[in-house]
């Protein structure tokens, strides 16, 4: 990291971390700290918290942290220079203009241009005679060419080097144009178009940058859909179809479709909140990306057994991500895009009225279930109240399970207090199970067998404890650090993590710096979140000279035990040495 220091000092002091991370995440005061929903993983009570004192963030439960600049990174998927440019502008500052390695920034930048050129490149040729073949392709999909416009639809030709020609005829750089997975390079070094003969669909992200592509074959050829790998600007699991239309609808709600085809069918239908992933399965970071825009999420897949399946993943991962969540059911034709073309000008009507009809969550699930059994059967009833008593007991809303328990008693002619005790009695063995399973990971945890930051620590976690209380001290006090430096080398630290860390503090101290204003950028982004635990966990609050001098103790016990162990296998000459600098250290 090359920015110099005075500059980041000042983004951090212009760019306060609480104002900038309530822009995404609902905060709290609590104590002198703000707490709320982490936007990093998904959860109902609030374990990410904001720490105005240092101007820090930790998640508790994912152990996701860092400063402004790492929040920044995490949130916008932004390398450590572009995250520093965004609160720049977010404060009126201009970058300085050079000292530090900008060219990932630049290539970025470059990647970005190209996406631009090549679907103004895509949209041109739709229109001329060669793309016809791609023009005809739309009007028969029953697209309007103002739809066709509003999403930038493109066709890329047949032959080989259009683009490539064209976007080096611009200035583009062979590696540029590779880097954009716009095209491939031979071994000769030659490059080629990777979209041939497909209809195009630009993916454009939220600030209106054009980060990636779609590319449909129009025969019955494999694969039907190809997509852009991810580039330095372009994250497939963590963006969506749309979603830059979407957030402009003003709909409290977003439809999640399978496809590229329904999201533009729906829009052009009049709905303009509609999303979709980039030809893989949802994941957590989609979920959460939905949440900062939306309440609920209409689920729309398709009505074949795939889509069946992709809606239960789906109505998982949006729950944890504390969404509500309706499920439509589409009556006839595979999927939204089949259903509005059957429909023609009553499409908008028509899909209105499905979303109107649509089921929350735990409906679609009951009456898939109830299709499963005939009811009429006593054996059918007892596994239908079985499976339907597990559903039921994974909402936390005692209401809603009583609303559901009386429906199902009425459907069943079971009593409700029969039901009750099945679900109270499962409700139990799965809280004995969780416990069981919580423990285990506390203990993990715990032993930190786990710990890829700092491997040492669960072998020596008396001496680990200690560190990493003297280094937080010694980061609140770095007026101390003459005082621990006198009484404490490097060599004394016993887990290679925290020796780096005193090390590396010590130096920033010494030179004059703020001793956390550079880590974002001088460590990667676990080594920072672990920083930031150190910083901000219990016993660094609470550390005083008194619980210094302790620590400093406990580091230079656990360091001469380790010398006595080591006596035993040494050679004489050794062990003279190791006396006499023993008694040196005790004098
Ligand atoms: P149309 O046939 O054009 O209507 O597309 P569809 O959306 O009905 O297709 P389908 O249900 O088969 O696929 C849904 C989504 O999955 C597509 O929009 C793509 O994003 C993705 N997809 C489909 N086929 C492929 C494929 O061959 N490769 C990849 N990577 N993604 C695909
Ligand atoms: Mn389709």
């Amino acid at each position: 990291m090359a920015l110099p220091e005075s500059f980041i000092i000042e983004i951090k002091e212009r760019n306060d971390i609480t104002d900038v991370a309530s822009s995404y995440v609902n905060l709290k005061k609590r104590g002198r700290n703000m707490v709320g929903l982490c936007p990093f993983h998904g959860e109902k009570t609030p374990s990410f918290n904001i720490y105005t004192e240092n101007g820090s963030f930790y998640c508790f439960g994912c152990g996701v942290g860092g400063d402004v600049i790492t929040f920044i990174m995490k949130i916008e998927n932004l390398d450590y220079i572009d995250a520093v440019r965004f609160l720049a502008q977010r404060c009126g500052l201009n970058m300085p203009e050079d000292g530090y390695d900008d060219s990932m920034s630049a290539l970025r930048k470059r990647i970005y241009e190209a996406n631009r050129e090549a679907a103004r490149f895509f949209y041109k040729t739709l229109y001329s005679p060669n793309g016809k073949v791609g023009l005809d392709y739309f009007h028969g999909r029953a697209l309007s060419d103002r739809t066709i416009r509003h999403f930038g639809l493109g066709y890329a030709d047949a032959n080989s080097y259009s683009l490539c020609d064209h976007l080096r005829s611009l200035g583009f750089k062979n590696n540029e144009i590779v880097a954009a997975n716009l095209a491939f390079q031979r071994d000769n070094g030659n490059i080629f178009d990777r979209f041939r003969d497909r209809v195009m669909f630009p993916i454009i992200d939220l600030r209106g940058n054009v980060i990636a592509f779609g590319g449909r074959i129009m025969t019955d050829q494999k694969p039907k859909y190809l997509n852009t790998s991810d580039t330095p600007v372009f994250k497939k699991s963590a963006n969506l179809f749309s979603l830059n239309n979407a957030k402009n609808s003003g709909e409290k709600a977003l439809i999640l479709c399978e496809g590229y085809m329904d999201v533009i069918a729906v829009n052009q239908a009049g709905f303009q909140n509609a999303v979709a992933t980039l030809g893989t399965a949802l994941t957590p970071e989609q979920a959460l990306l939905m949440k900062r825009y939306a309440d609920e999420v209409i689920i729309c897949y398709d009505s074949d057994e795939a889509g069946q399946k992709a809606t239960a993943r789906a109505i998982d991962l949006l729950r944890n991500a504390g969404l509500l969540i309706k499920v439509i059911t589409i009556p006839d034709g595979k999927d939204p895009d089949e259903f509005l073309r059957n429909r023609g000008a009553e499409g908008h009507d028509a899909f209105k009225n499905v979303i109107e009809r649509s089921g929350n969550d735990l409906e679609y699930r009951l009456e898939k279930l109830r299709r499963k059994y005939n009811l009429n059967q006593t054996e059918d009833k007892v596994a239908f109240l079985t499976e339907a008593v597990r559903i039921l007991a994974s909402i936390d809303s005692a209401i809603e399970q009583d609303v559901y328990i009386s429906k199902l008693s009425k459907e069943t002619e079971v009593s409700p207090d029969s039901i009750k005790q099945q679900m109270s009695k499962y409700q139990k063995r799965k809280r004995y199970s969780q416990r069981k399973s919580d423990f285990r990971n506390l203990q993990q945890n715990l032993s930190g067998r786990n710990d890829k930051i700092n491997p040492d620590r669960y072998k020596k976690p008396r001496a680990a404890v200690a560190e990493e209380s003297l280094l937080a001290y010694m980061i609140k006090h770095p007026d101390k650090l003459s005082l621990i430096e006198s009484q404490l080398s490097s060599e004394k630290f016993q887990t290679e993590f925290n020796r780096k860390l005193y090390i590396y503090f010590s130096d920033r101290i010494k030179n004059g710096y703020d001793p956390l204003s550079s880590v974002s950028g001088d460590f990667t982004g676990d080594e920072t979140a672990r920083i930031f635990r150190i910083v901000n966990s219990e016993f660094s609050r609470i550390a005083t000279e008194s619980t210094l001098r302790e620590n400093i103790n406990v580091i230079n016990d656990e360091y001469s035990k380790l010398k006595t162990a080591d006596m035993a296998t040494a050679s004489d000459e050794d062990i003279a040495s190791q006396l006499r600098r023993l008694r040196e250290s005790h004098q």
